[in-house]
């Protein structure tokens, strides 16, 4: 079970992720160019938000199968803070938490808008918040905190 997470966990990242640059950038070209706020962007904002809270709950399934994860909790005193264990056990998991309520946060706040301009602003500056945590946060082959593959086959 705990595989099959952590490969899901590894797929939906990627899902997650193109929807997140892609609806920044369109945000971010609606904001400037005056256009209207389409139903097409509301949902892609919805989808944006769905994928986030999907890898959030196989955040969880993974976080409490986790060796690594478990091993930090149980050793509290004696990890190494710059080890996977706190990366997994805490880092990772405090920073991709906050980057979800961030991305939940820009769609709830965007839909509150009256104008489509404030709509595409909103929904620009909260993602690329979100996408900068969750690009800090990912452990990437070259990442100096955790380095996993790029695709867990
Ligand atoms: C935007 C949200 C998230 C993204 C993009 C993300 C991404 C990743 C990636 C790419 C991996 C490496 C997968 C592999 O080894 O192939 C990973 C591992 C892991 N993630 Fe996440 N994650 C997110 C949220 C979370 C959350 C919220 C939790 C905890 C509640 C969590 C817990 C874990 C754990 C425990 C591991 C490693 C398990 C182990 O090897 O023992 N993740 N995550």
């Amino acid at each position: 079970m705990f595989i099959l997470f952590l490969t899901l966990h590894s797929f939906v990242r990627w899902i997650l992720l193109l929807f997140l640059i892609y609806t920044t950038i369109k945000a971010y070209a609606g904001w400037k160019s005056g256009k209207e706020f389409s139903e097409a962007d509301r949902w892609l904002g919805h989808w944006t938000n769905t994928f986030a809270q999907v890898q959030l709950t196989l955040g969880i399934l993974v976080f409490v199968k986790s060796a690594l994860a478990k091993y930090f909790w149980a050793n509290l005193n004696e990890v190494a803070l710059d080890s996977e264990a706190t990366f997994f056990g805490l880092f990772h998991m405090v920073g991709m938490a906050l980057a979800v309520t961030v991305i939940s946060i820009a769609v709830g706040s965007s839909k509150r808008q009256k104008e489509d301009q404030a709509k595409f602003k909103k929904l620009f500056q909260w993602f690329l918040l979100a996408i900068i945590i969750i690009l800090i946060f990912i452990p990437w082959p070259f990442s100096p905190l955790a380095s996993r593959p790029w695709i867990r086959l």
